[in-house]
C-alpha cells in the first residue's frame, strides 16, 4: 500500500470551469507558497502568484486534459456527483508525467487575482453556463499578455502577527494613479481608518504585455502602499521568468 509519494517537479494551479460533463480550463498559475524570497520559510496560503504559469505548455495541457481532467469529470458523474463550478487542479509537473497534488472545489487564492483580470469572456454568463450545462456553447476566452499579483502581508505571518497596524497609500481601498488593482484580505475599517486585520493583507495585481511588464507595474503599486512590519516576496515571477527564457 502506498502511503506517500515524494514528488518533484514545478507546480502548476490550472483552475477550470465545469458544467458536470464539459470541462474547460482557464489560463494557468504559478502560486509561490512560501514565505520566503527563494521559496524558502514556511508554507503559506500564497505569497503571490502569476499567469500564465511557463511551464504549462500546451503539450503539458493536452496531456493534463486527456489523463486529469476529464478521467476527474467523468469519475464524478459516474458516481452520481457531477461537479460544477469551478474546480481548482493544484499539479505537480513530475519526471513521470503531471499529478495531482490538490482539488479544491473553489477558485484559488491568490490565483484568481492573476487569473480572472485576463478572462475577456463575461464571468457570470461562464458561471450560470456551468450550473445550465451549457458550458460548451460558452465563450471562456483569455487575453494575451500577463498578470502578477504580489502579497502585501503582516510581518510574521503564517506565524503570530499584529494586527490593526494602519494602511496608507490607499484612497477608497485603491492606489490613486497606480496601474494595478489591490486585492484586500486581511484589512478592516477601524474608526475610518484602514488598517490591517489578517496575516495576507492585500493582494497587488498589474497585468502587462508580457511578465516583465506585468511584474515591474506590480511591485511598482507595492512601493506606495505600506503599514509597519509589512512584508513581501521579492522575488514573484523570477522561476517563470527563468523558465521562459
Ligand atoms: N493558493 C492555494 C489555494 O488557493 O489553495
Amino acid at each position: 500500500m502506498v502511503v506517500e509519494e515524494f514528488l518533484t517537479g514545478p507546480e502548476v494551479s490550472v483552475l477550470s470551469f465545469v458544467d458536470g460533463k464539459v470541462v474547460k480550463p482557464m489560463v494557468s498559475s504559478m502560486d509561490h507558497k512560501r514565505a520566503l524570497d527563494g521559496d524558502k520559510g514556511l508554507n503559506t496560503g500564497g505569497m503571490g502568484t502569476v499567469a500564465p504559469n511557463p511551464y504549462y505548455t500546451p503539450a503539458v495541457a493536452e496531456e493534463c486534459m486527456k489523463t486529469i481532467f476529464l478521467p476527474t469529470i467523468e469519475a464524478m458523474q459516474q458516481e452520481g456527483c457531477p461537479f460544477k463550478g469551478c474546480l481548482y487542479f493544484g499539479l505537480m509537473l513530475t519526471p513521470k508525467g503531471p499529478k495531482v497534488i490538490e482539488y479544491n472545489c473553489r477558485f484559488g487564492d491568490p490565483e484568481t487575482q492573476v487569473v480572472l483580470p485576463l478572462l475577456e469572456s463575461d464571468l457570470l454568463k461562464i458561471m450560470m453556463s456551468t450550473t445550465d450545462g451549457t458550458l460548451a456553447d460558452t465563450e471562456v476566452k483569455f487575453a494575451d499578455g500577463a498578470a502578477a499579483c504580489v502579497i502585501l502581508a503582516s510581518g510574521g505571518y503564517p506565524e503570530s502577527y499584529a494586527k490593526g497596524k494602519e494602511i496608507t497609500g490607499l484612497e477608497n481601498g485603491q492606489i490613486p494613479g497606480a496601474e494595478a488593482v489591490i486585492y484586500h484580505a486581511g484589512s478592516a475599517l477601524k474608526d475610518g481608518k484602514l488598517v490591517t486585520s489578517g496575516g495576507r493583507v492585500l493582494g497587488v495585481t498589474a497585468k502587462g504585455a508580457d511578465l516583465p511588464e506585468a511584474l515591474k507595474k506590480a511591485y511598482a503599486a507595492c512601493e506606495k502602499v505600506s503599514f509597519e512590519n509589512a512584508h513581501k516576496r521579492s522575488d514573484i515571477g523570477q522561476r517563470a521568468l527563468k523558465a521562459l527564457q
